[in-house]
């Protein structure tokens, strides 16, 4: 049984599915609900429909989206020469949150795969967007639902405030149960490579491919969110070690507000801190970690201080989207 099936079926209201499909058909871009992020979701078999995600969203257009399907039946439909390895993932992680790259089949549009011969494929868990996935039938393309480089929406609402009335439609499906990008494994290529780590971690991968799952450590735009900078708070966000925070927050003046986002409980009362304390697990962690980005984004303080998280195992995708959040690009 995969873990990250949801079981809110009650989540599902026909009418809505049925219009989300009506929608998407008339070649429109909706917010639809998936475990990991909420998506702004378009017809992948319509450039013109895709080509509103990436004027909504801000998004250079090289950078390419990842189509949602239904099931690994439709593989075939949108990539050509797939690997049995595409297959062993499949059975163990589908439906979740893993992105399959692999060669595409001839007819898909560069306008999806940023120009590239490659396609990123996913099979989401949650019940809304596999309800929509099995009355619309084809393939949905869907990058996470925020302006390009910010922090990512986990929730409709967040969907609304990035979007407002620019889209027709936000599917309701509660907060996201994941609450951080799926993983994404390149498999174009003799050995699989993690071109973004998730909450499918490389341990669990390597487990299933009895080969190594090799972290990719370019900075490539292949993979937006790669970018140095990507998933940041409009505030100045930074990171500390434990101690180095402590510091810090010692020497802030009386009017320095600023927010701490940690693991442990507020050693101290400082009038200018408003301490937020995050779960010291790592699934927990991720679940809220862009709902409170967001949040300490919209107290309008000077700073986001955020306590280091480990670098290893279930933490290496906290650790990455907490990197990329808090270094500036220059442009
Ligand atoms: O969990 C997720 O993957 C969410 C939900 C909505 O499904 N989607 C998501 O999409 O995170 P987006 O566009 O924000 O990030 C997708 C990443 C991008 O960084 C893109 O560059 C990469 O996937 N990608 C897509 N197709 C690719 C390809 N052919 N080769 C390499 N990277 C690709
Ligand atoms: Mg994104």
């Amino acid at each position: 049984m995969n873990k990250f099936i949801t079981k809110a079926k009650d989540m599902i209201n026909k009418k809505d599915i049925l219009k989300a499909d009506e929608l998407l058909r008339a070649g429109e871009v909706i917010g639809l609900p998936t475990e990991t992020v909420y998506g702004l979701a378009a017809d992948a078999s319509n450039p013109e429909a895709v080509k509103k995600i990436f004027a909504l969203k801000n998004r250079p257009i090289d950078h390419p989206l990842i189509v949602h399907i239904a099931s690994d039946r439709y593989l075939k439909d949108w990539a050509t020469d797939i690997p049995e390895r595409a297959y062993q993932l499949t059975r163990a992680f589908w439906p979740g949150p893993l992105t399959l790259i692999l060669k595409k089949a001839p007819f898909v549009s560069p306008i999806i795969t940023g120009g590239q011969d490659t396609i990123g494929l996913r099979c989401p868990s949650h019940p809304v967007a596999q309800a929509v996935l099995q009355v619309f039938q084809g393939g949905i393309a869907a990058p996470s639902a925020n302006r390009f480089g910010y922090t990512s929406a986990t929730s409709a609402n967040h969907v609304r405030q990035d979007f407002g009335d620019e889209i027709p439609l936000v599917l309701e499906g509660g907060v996201s149960q994941i609450g951080i990008e799926s993983t994404i494994v390149d498999l174009t290529s003799n050995s699989p490579t993690i071109l973004r780590p998730g909450m499918i971690t490389q341990a669990e991968l390597e487990a299933v491919l009895k080969c190594p799952a090799l972290l990719s450590s370019k900075n490539s735009p292949r993979v937006s969110g790669s970018l140095a900078s990507h998933y940041a708070p409009k505030t100045p966000t930074s990171i500390f070690e434990w101690n180095d925070l402590l510091a810090h927050c010692n020497k802030l003046a009386p009017t320095d507000q600023v927010t701490v986002i940690a693991r442990e409980k507020a050693p101290f009362h400082l009038p200018q801190i408003i301490w937020k304390e995050m779960p010291d697990n790592a699934e927990r962690y991720a679940q809220l970690l862009y709902h409170t980005l967001r949040e300490s984004d919209q107290l309008g303080v000077r700073e986001i201080l955020i306590e280091q998280v480990p670098h290893e195992g279930d933490w290496a995708a906290i650790y990455d989207r907490l990197k990329r959040a808090t270094v500036r690009n220059e442009n």
